[in-house]
């Protein structure tokens, strides 16, 4: 239909961004039809009322003053995987508890665009090459299924712990239909809950919307952040509602050893009283792309690693570590009545982060044109920035070798965040939990390995060694199976079993 007759020509024009019909009249009945369904959805006055504010909180002397402003977390809110060994089974228990009550929920964050990493597809579906080739949705919907039965091993009950999954436009089919011909990979479907985040569309900086093509904006998620206005559109709260839902574990579809749903975390900020906790590791090199939990302005706040200085990244205290060294790895807790306030009052009072970047877009002339420099900005809402809403906030220290390596790059020489890495830090967490569990590797000779590998050939690759989830979720039960047996790489225990691949030849 003609723009100008159903009012979209006035609506543009109002708003300031006439320019996305300059093509038109070159436009396929299809393109123009297209295009007039993606404009006919958009609020461009509050679009443009994003930009304005984006673009005033972004500007820099608001940073370094941001700078001045931050504290680190405070002692008496941290709980820790190593200064508190004592209280881990109490809390773990708990956790169990609520778990078999079904009263937690996991809540996956997988509507990125895995730019870093390059793929085309939901990184979830990624294989970052381990000996049984399980994908990150694969590995993680195997912990679930299997804390599942611990629970219920332990209460004697049913349960089942819900798995919402956030999508994005561009991740949502592929992701679906990814579960789907996995079978959910034994989960019940019903159980599984898939939901979509909004999109917002790229600007340059005079707040232009900018077209990627002459019938298509350039649009992208409106970042992790986005989850909370989600939650509210589609009906999510009102579905944890109905199941009973009390705690809500939020957490990045990237970070390949993820505890899932955690018993220990969900057990202690139960125990803290906590509506809202965060998950972190020690930060020891300053320029690590982590952002930092900390107080500002005495509200707790992630500061974005691209949001601080180096000079504050760098700040030592007296000890010699960090400063600011509470890692955030994206592993969040919320309990339902707070995740409900913020859905329903604190939402709309969230600030876009601004993003700038070098978009492709079509000139005047319609010439397609890739910058060589930043052009234009993307505006994302950040999961965390509601952590300053919580009333009572924990935090939750755990340890980087066991709990955090995320997939965000692709593989390259001495690369960080690598498929490389994520596998190295899977075999070598399960290599341990072998050894811990009182089994050997053997070399081809017969003799035992020492437990530290060596540097052999410039690589100090762990053993090859792989556990499925369904076998144990966190190092348990591994006893029966290994305790005083040696075995050849690679070794691999899942539910069929014990194997040494090596042997088969594979
Ligand atoms: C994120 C954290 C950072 C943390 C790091 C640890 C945020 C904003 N930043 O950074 O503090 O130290 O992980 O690995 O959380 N996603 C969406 N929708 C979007 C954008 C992203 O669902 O619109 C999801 C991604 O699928 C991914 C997660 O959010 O699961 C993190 O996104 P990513 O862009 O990789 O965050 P980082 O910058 O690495």
């Amino acid at each position: 239909m003609d723009p100008s007759v159903s009012g979209l020509t006035q609506r543009l024009a109002e708003a300031g961004q006439s320019h996305l019909l300059q093509f038109w009249g070159e436009l396929s009945p299809e393109q123009q039809a297209d295009l007039t369904l993606d404009l006919q959805g958009m609020d461009f006055k509050e679009i443009n009322g994003f930009f304005k504010n984006a673009m005033e909180v972004s500007s820099s002397s608001k940073h370094e003053k941001m700078d001045a402003r931050m504290e680190p977390v405070p002692r008496e809110v941290l709980g820790s995987v190593s200064r508190d060994r004592g209280s881990l089974k109490e809390w773990e228990q708990a956790g169990l508890h609520h778990i078999s009550q079904s009263k937690v929920a996991a809540l996956l964050l997988a509507g990125g665009q895995g730019t870093r990493l390059g793929v085309s597809y939901p990184k979830g579906m990624y294989d970052v090459g381990l000996p049984s080739h399980k994908t990150l949705f694969q590995i993680q919907a195997e912990r679930i299924l299997k804390l599942q039965q611990l629970a219920e091993q332990q209460h004697k009950i049913k349960c089942c712990i819900p798995w919402y999954i956030m999508t994005s436009g561009r991740t949502m089919e592929s992701t679906k239909d990814f579960f789907s011909r996995h079978n959910y990979f034994g989960l019940d479907k019903s159980n599984i809950i898939f939901f979509q985040q909004g999109m917002l569309p790229a600007m340059d900086y005079n707040g232009k919307i900018i077209l990627e093509s002459k019938g298509k904006l350039s649009m992208a998620p409106d970042g992790n952040g986005g989850l909370y206005r989600a939650l509210g559109n589609q009906g999510i709260m009102e579905d944890m509602e109905r199941r009973g839902i009390q705690f809500i574990h939020v957490y990045c579809v990237d970070n390949i050893l993820v505890k899932v749903a955690d018993p220990t975390f969900v057990g202690f900020c139960v125990q803290k009283g906590a509506d809202c906790g965060a998950k972190v590791v020690e930060k020891t090199n300053p320029t690590e792309a982590v952002g930092v939990v900390c107080k500002v302005d005495g509200h707790y706040q992630v500061v974005e690693y691209s949001e601080i200085t180096l000079a504050t990244a760098e700040k030592r205290s007296s000890d010699g570590r960090l400063m600011f060294n509470a890692g955030n790895v994206a592993n969040h807790f919320f309990s339902f009545p707070f995740l409900r306030d913020v859905v329903q009052k604190y939402e709309p009072k969230l600030q876009h982060h601004v993003a700038q970047k070098k978009i492709p877009f079509v000139d005047s002339q319609g010439h397609l044109i890739k910058p060589d420099k930043p052009n234009g900005i993307k505006m994302e809402k950040f999961v965390f920035d509601i952590f300053q809403f919580a009333k009572t906030f924990a935090v939750y220290e755990v340890l980087r070798e066991d709990e955090f390596s995320p997939l965000k790059n692709a593989d390259s020489q001495d690369g960080k965040d690598t498929p490389s890495t994520a596998k190295h830090a899977l075999i070598s967490l399960h290599h341990r939990w072998v050894l811990n569990a009182g089994g050997h590797f053997i070399d081809e000779n017969g003799r035992r390995v020492p437990a530290i590998p060596s540097l052999k050939d410039g690589t100090d690759l762990p053993i090859k060694c792989e556990i499925c989830p369904l076998v144990s979720y966190g190092g348990e039960g591994l006893e029966e199976l290994v305790k005083g047996r040696e075995f050849h790489p690679t070794l691999m225990i899942d539910e069929h079993g014990v194997h040494e691949l090596v042997k088969n030849g594979v």
